[in-house]
């Protein structure tokens, strides 16, 4: 019977395929929107472009460094592609934490941090001896003009170092590196973490035309007509489009979906009223939501026998690996033990409730991600006079990976709602970086050519 009003109470958090196909509809409009010069200033999906005109061919090859940053890890990472091509990519890479302090200080600190990081990284392998090019992958919306350059739009997710927005990272980190000195390298591109993603499955998979991130934040790129793209001269060819979807939503596009759990979530959160879309279905606030949905069940008096705990009132508990582990757990005493680590003391029925509304809030997450990318890829489909379209998406991001059901809910949503598009997902494991280097390969010959 509690479980039913449960069920009740989580109406709003479930979505019909009309409405599933509605919201879709809406993103494909949104990508119009972004893409043509007379709308792109007001649009809320940006619709990026990357100056990434193809994905790779397998003749890549060197020695190239790359810096990841944006995701839940930054790292720094050797990249080795040998004359063979294919399949011959070695890599090495470090993660290294970013202090709280550095994280909400200044732009220069920060960037200064991640020199340092490169620095301690090149001297422990032995490899600053030699001038190296370097990629950056940059998880942030940038407005970029050319492959080097990229002026930070707004900061998204847990970053919000000051001084930075409208400047040119590229630029920060050039400088930073200089300062902390011995670091002999030339920053020749910085990526998305949604291109990095797509250019490494890519590499393996010509077909590869789209990266999706599902982690701490939530965001899209694929290959679009060069003629569509309003922003760049030229009509010929290709180029890649960082849709930044996670701003899906905040012209109020998708007012009428959003809950008032959601609303909790964006008045709590560092970015009000921005990145709807993303605080609707990525790791940094699933957990969030969930908790919100909790305390009103417990106000309620339909869960956790009507106390609301100063653990549950703690912000942040639910973290995407509890998200997971919860739903991963069929048996109720390991259920119980989940929310016991959490500080929740739990009855089973409470567990079971718990469980429930994790599903909820997964399931809707992973469908309105299906949405946006059946919309992406029923747009290339278009895009190319196709009645039917083979395309491979590379997904990266911890929520994907490690959720149970995320990727079969996001897959079966797209298949329904996208059904001339036979779509095949390939994960990229260590993504971004490898693709960053890839990318930097191209630039870097470009270079040579061109000198
Ligand atoms: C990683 C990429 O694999 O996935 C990062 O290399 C990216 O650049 C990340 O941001 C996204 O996942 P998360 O969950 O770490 O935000
Ligand atoms: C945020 C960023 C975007 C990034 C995504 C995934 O949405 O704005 O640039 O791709 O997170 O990391």
């Amino acid at each position: 019977d509690q479980i039913k009003k449960v069920d009740r109470y989580l109406y709003a958090m479930r979505l019909s395929d009309d409405q599933l196909m509605d919201i879709s509809a809406r993103f494909r409009r949104e990508m119009e929107k972004g893409l043509s010069n007379e709308s792109n200033a007001t649009a809320a999906v940006k619709m990026l472009p990357t100056h990434v005109y193809s994905t790779p061919d397998g003749s890549e090859k060197g020695e190239f460094l790359a810096l990841d940053l944006g995701g839940s890890k930054f790292k720094v990472l050797q990249v080795k592609v040998s004359e063979d091509g294919k399949g011959k990519v070695q890599m090495e890479s470090e993660t290294f934490p970013i202090p709280e302090e550095i994280l909400n200080g200044n732009g220069t600190e920060l960037f200064e941090h991640v020199a340092e990081s490169l620095k301690s990284f090149l001297q422990k392998h032995h490899i600053n001896h030699t001038r190296k090019p370097l990629g950056f992958t940059y998880s942030f919306p940038c407005a970029q003009s050319k492959i080097d350059e990229g002026v930070l739009l707004s900061w998204s997710k847990n970053f919000k170092a000051r001084g930075v927005q409208g400047k040119n990272v590229v630029q920060l980190l050039r400088k930073a590196i200089q300062k902390v000195g011995d670091v002999d390298v030339d920053v020749l591109a910085m990526v998305n973490d949604t291109v990095g993603a797509m250019m490494t499955c890519g590499y393996d998979d010509q077909n590869c035309e789209v990266g999706v991130i599902i982690g701490t934040g939530t965001n899209a790129c694929y290959m679009e007509e060069m003629r569509h793209v309003d922003l760049v001269e030229g009509d010929e060819g290709r180029m890649c489009i960082n849709t930044e979807w996670g701003a899906f939503g905040d012209d109020g596009v998708l007012d009428d979906f959003i809950t008032s759990f959601d609303r909790e979530i964006d008045a709590a959160s560092m970015n009000s009223g921005k990145q709807l879309f993303e605080k609707m279905t990525s790791g940094m606030y699933l957990g969030e939501i969930v908790r919100q949905i909790l305390i009103d069940l417990t106000k309620h008096g339909l869960l956790f026998r009507g106390r609301i705990t100063e653990r549950l009132k703690t912000k942040g508990i639910f973290e995407t690996k509890f998200l997971s582990q919860i739903e991963r757990y069929s048996s109720l005493s390991g259920l119980r033990s989940i929310l016991q680590s959490l500080g929740l003391d739990s009855t089973c029925d409470d567990s079971i409730i718990v469980k429930e509304v994790c599903g909820a809030v997964s399931h809707r997450a992973a469908q309105i991600c299906g949405a946006g990318m059946a919309a992406v890829v029923d747009k290339i489909r278009e895009n190319r006079g196709l009645d039917n379209l083979e395309i491979t998406v590379g997904v990266d991001g911890t929520l994907y990976k490690l959720h149970p059901h995320f990727s079969t809910i996001l897959k079966d949503t797209v298949r329904e709602l996208a059904p001339n598009c036979k779509v095949d997902f390939i994960l990229s494991e260590d993504g971004s970086g490898k693709g960053a280097a890839l990318i930097t390969a191209v630039g870097f010959f470009l270079v040579v050519f061109l000198y």
